[in-house]
């Protein structure tokens, strides 16, 4: 029996698909979502995801609008523009994933390490996880929530320390495990393996770690000998085998780690499901992660971790640049003073050709050009774009979801300067967390 006004009251507005929908549930306390949610039908719980989904697809709409407005006044470039309302929308719904499953959520500080944003992220999620000491000491120090480290291998020096500051290691061999696992178990730490579940669906062969040959996770033919050994010290499993992918790839991934290690889950305390899943994307079937993971819950009573990097920030950074310079040669070479080497790296990593405001593909619109950076290598090009008006030097030029693996990736290549980082703040300002200069440079040369 509901007694709750508010609680009542957001069950009936979910009920009548209102368009208050999405404020009324995540204003709530934990305790009251979850009343709310125990209150629903499964035609109901679907509602409220759909309304969910399609107020975060409307506000981020309306912010890219205040973005690009936002970037044709006076803005010092090039700058990471960090929007606080869409990191906030992208935790709401993470925040929902938790709500439906009790599976626990953090943060991967490989993809996002801004840290003015955490105590707004820390809000929603579980904690953090590092790939060693350092990402380990930011975790605990930044985010001040469950540490979780990962390393395909720690050196001796620095296990002691990465303990201070994680809740759960995992390793990545028997070796390892051996060599540290009990004196993790004495620090009241908790220990975890890294396996490979043996199928994933990642077409890009350096994104893919259950590519032939990889080095990550534990093979089930090592796994089924060491782990007769060594069971007894580990309190759960970890694979990661997702990049940028849906619920139906977690679910297919999922059936072959069941396949491969279902039989050794018993006694354990936690699965941990990795990264990749893009929980925040408008096409995001969550309804599915939804069930896939209650159904994983309910068959092995275990708890469930998910650990994606992309999807708290998906969206919601941009990278503002000038044009520096509009040069001839075949084509109008428009030079920024944003570089693709230096400043977005998995642009010519990946490659992809990132997203510009305003832009068309070369020719759909009437005047075409080649975006690239000011650095000396001849490869140092975003790709090539049109727009509806001629460029100008001195115009500005917004590429989009900027936020992940971009910050945390550039470099000073050239000697040049990072670029500002800016946070768009929910009540309307504008404030620099960050500026960058020659000490920068300077102190990671010898
Ligand atoms: C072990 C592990 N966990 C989590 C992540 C985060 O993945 P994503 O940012 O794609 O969600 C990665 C990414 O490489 C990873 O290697």
């Amino acid at each position: 029996m509901v007694t709750d006004g508010k609680v009542k009251n957001t069950i009936r507005v979910i009920s009548k698909g209102g368009s208050n929908t999405a404020t009324a549930y995540q204003s709530l306390t934990d305790e009251q979502r979850k009343d709310v949610l125990d209150g629903l039908d499964s035609k109901a719980l679907l509602s409220l995801t759909r309304l969910l989904q399609a107020s975060k697809h409307k506000i981020f709409h309306s912010e890219f609008c205040r973005v690009e407005a936002m970037s044709a006044h006076h803005i010092r470039t090039p700058v990471y523009l960090l929007n606080e309302r869409l990191i906030r929308e992208n935790m709401g719904m993470m925040r929902y994933v938790k709500d439906r499953t009790g599976c626990k959520i953090l943060h991967a500080l490989k993809a996002f390490a801004s840290f003015a944003l955490f105590p707004l992220m820390s809000g929603y999620l579980d904690g953090t996880c590092a790939s060693g000491l350092h990402e380990a000491r930011l975790g605990r120090e930044e985010f001040k929530k469950e540490v979780h480290a990962f390393a395909a291998a720690y050196k001796e020096d620095e296990v002691g320390h990465i303990l201070g500051y994680s809740d759960v290691i995992i390793f990545n061999s028997f070796h390892q495990l051996e060599e540290y696992g009990q004196m993790v178990r004495d620090a009241r730490v908790q220990v975890g393996l890294r396996v490979n579940p043996g199928h994933s669906e990642v077409a890009t062969k350096a994104y893919d770690p259950c590519a032939p040959c990889s080095r990550l996770g534990i093979t089930v033919s090592a796994f089924s000998k060491g782990f007769k050994r060594y069971g007894a010290l580990v309190d759960g499993l970890h694979f990661h085998a997702l990049c940028e992918q849906n619920a139906d790839v977690l679910e297919r991934v999922l059936g072959s780690f069941e396949g491969l290690y279902g039989p050794y889950l018993e006694g354990l305390k936690w699965v941990n499901f990795g990264g990749g899943h893009h929980i925040t994307r408008d096409d995001y079937d969550v309804e599915r992660l939804v069930k896939v993971i209650n159904n994983f819950k309910n068959k092995y009573g275990l708890q469930v971790y998910l650990e994606p990097g992309e999807a708290s920030v998906y969206n919601a950074g941009f990278l503002i640049a000038s044009v520096l310079d509009i040069v001839e040669n075949e084509t109008l070479i428009a030079i920024l003073d944003a570089s693709a080497e230096a400043h977005m790296p998995d642009v010519l990593l990946m490659p992809y050709r990132p997203y510009v405001m305003g832009s068309g593909q070369p020719d759909e619109k009437k005047y075409s050009y080649r975006l690239a950076g000011p650095s000396c290598l001849a490869g140092d090009v975003m790709g090539d774009y049109s727009f509806d008006r001629p460029l100008q030097r001195g115009d500005k030029v917004v590429f989009t979801d900027m936020g992940l693996y971009s910050i945390v990736k550039n470099t000073t290549f050239n000697g040049m300067g990072l670029p500002d980082i800016a946070v768009m703040k929910e009540t309307g300002g504008l404030e620099t967390v960050k500026t960058f200069s020659y000490e920068d440079y300077k102190a990671r040369q010898s």
